[in-house]
């Protein structure tokens, strides 16, 4: 098989952002997994970038009681050992620049809200915030409603007579991790009790896939194409995988995983999206609004799942004790896991886009941990040239085009078509356009998540009807699998490709999985 690579664009210092306005960042949850993992991470790797304004403040908050100096010792750590830096990269200097406007303000009780909101003003004032607040919720999310609620009644919106940033001229920006409620009906109680207090413009929900640069690129991809979008339906695309498979297994979030299971972690969210965006219609403009009306029709237009007809569209699975470069456990060893535990840690789900476009086309999307490889990935599988011309000269079968869009661990687009191989016999074969984008000039989605709040874009953030609309598709689902006891759990192997049943989805059809 032959490669083409195709030349880069232009320049990455062309295409980042001017530096956004000062601010005052709140974290809650600032001492657990996801600040230490991502959103610190994140935050130096923009100072590194000088993406941060001049003056500027980072306010962490959780339960425990440490003084400002502990808790910037505790983020050294973990910024320095954090995989998208590593200890080689890390900087003391720049590390120092951020940490010294780091500050910790503990919350115990709903009343210490507003308390906290007061005793910042000073420092606001020394850092020059301009009264820019961003409320990010990085904690366990059975505590999103409670603590919206605090900050509402604190005034943190600005919209109350209690005083806050844009009652003095700043604004005020609410930023909610995923998952975002548990199920249709929570979400819905958790978008009533944000727009108690904040509009719609100021709240950004979370999905941090939408803020991957190859993610992003699916729809520059197809909308600037002239090539792509007339063959993008049913008379052309046989069928569509999109892939999201991980090595790693749950790490320390059993009781976190317990609750949640692949459905509610990868499904509802990212996975949908990345279904979303690869069929949704043009929008007629690259605004905020119209992006995200196309992406929440596109949800809307899937066909419901009968929950009594499971079997042909869905195949569950949990992984059991394995090998890849050592022993793994199974995922009921795990720390934090239930030894009977029926929480699926794999899916493969087979859905169709009911309108004009899409109709009679499967889209297979499949997510789980433990996998031999660590896999991103949205494959468009084109239909089979209809008159076989060649056939008496090529003695395997001629491979449909194949376009992969890959997320990680590559970041890159291929092409396969099919070529005449040099020589004097006729023989095809396929070769792959590719072009892989340079490492190390992109942003983390992360650093984009937080940019993005910083400059008051929603683009990359969930809209209410989204969230609500993939919760509609999966809460009848999730509720009838939660109500059986799956008997042949655990069902795949630690470092194995998935369930033999995910295999057996797709073989009913004719059709095979791409490797992992
Ligand atoms: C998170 C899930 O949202 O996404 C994790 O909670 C998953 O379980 C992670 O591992 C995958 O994201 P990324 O960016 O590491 O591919």
């Amino acid at each position: 098989m032959s490669t083409t690579q195709l030349e880069a664009g232009p320049q990455a210092d062309v295409c980042e952002f001017e530096r956004p306005k000062p601010f005052n960042l709140f974290i809650f949850g600032a001492t657990g997994d996801l600040a230490k993992r991502k959103i610190f991470p994140a935050l130096y790797q923009l100072n590194t970038l000088s993406l941060l304004p001049e003056e500027f403040l980072i306010i962490g908050s959780a339960r425990k009681k440490m003084d400002t100096d502990e808790f910037r010792d505790l983020l050294r750590e973990a910024v320095r050992n954090a995989p998208s830096i590593g200890v080689e990269k890390f900087n003391e200097a720049k590390w120092r620049e951020l940490a010294n406007r780091v500050h910790y303000m503990p919350v115990e009780d709903p009343g210490s809200y507003g308390a906290m909101l007061k005793n910042c003003v000073p420092l606001e004032e020394r850092y020059k915030t301009c009264r820019n607040r961003i409320f990010y919720l990085a904690m366990p999310p059975s505590a999103f409603n409670d603590v919206i609620k605090n900050l509402g009644e604190a005034g943190a919106a600005g919209q109350s007579e209690k005083g806050g940033g844009e009652e003095n001229g700043g604004y005020s920006h609410i930023v909610v991790e995923k998952p975002f409620g548990r199920d249709l009906e929570s979400a819905g109680e958790l978008n009533s009790t944000l727009r108690k207090y904040f509009r719609e413009d100021q709240i950004y929900r979370m999905d941090h896939f939408l803020a991957k640069e190859t993610v992003q690129n699916i729809l520059m991809f197809r909308f600037s194409n002239y090539i792509f979008e007339p063959i993008w339906n049913n008379r052309y695309i046989d069928h569509v995988q999109i892939t999201a498979a991980e090595t790693l297994g749950i790490e320390n979030r059993g009781p976190y995983y317990e609750e949640s299971g692949v459905l509610r972690d990868m499904f509802q969210n990212h996975m949908l999206h990345l279904l979303a965006l690869t069929a949704m219609e043009p929008p007629s403009a690259f605004t905020t609004g119209k992006v995200r009306g196309e992406r929440a029709k596109a949800l809307s237009s899937i066909k419901p799942l009968d929950p009594e007809k499971m079997d042909e569209f869905l195949a569950l699975g949990q992984y059991g004790p394995g090998h890849s470069d050592g022993v793994l456990p199974g995922y009921r060893n795990e720390p934090g896991v239930s030894p009977n535990s029926n929480t699926a840690t794999y899916a493969a789900l087979k859905l169709e886009v009911g309108n004009w476009r899409w109709d009679g086309v499967p889209f297979y999307l499949r997510s789980g941990k433990r996998t031999p490889a660590r896999t991103g990935e949205i494959s468009i599988h084109f239909k089979p040239v209809p008159h076989k011309i060649f056939r008496e000269y090529n003695e395997q079968q001629i491979e449909p085009n194949v376009l992969t869009l890959c997320i990680h661990p590559d970041e890159k687009f291929d092409l396969f078509l099919q070529a005449k191989q040099p020589g004097t016999r006729i023989c095809l074969g396929p070769v792959r356009l590719d072009y892989t984008y340079p490492k190390g000039i992109a942003t983390t989605d992360y650093a984009r998540i937080l940019l993005d709040c910083m400059q008051g874009d929603q683009m990359l953030f969930a809209s209410a009807d989204e969230v609500e609309s993939s919760w509609q598709l999966l809460t009848p689902v999730i509720k009838k699998v939660e109500s059986m006891e799956i008997k042949d759990f655990p069902n795949y192997e630690a470092g194995s490709s998935g369930p033999g049943q995910a295999d057996a989805m797709l073989s009913r059809d004719g059709r095979a999985w791409d490797p992992l």
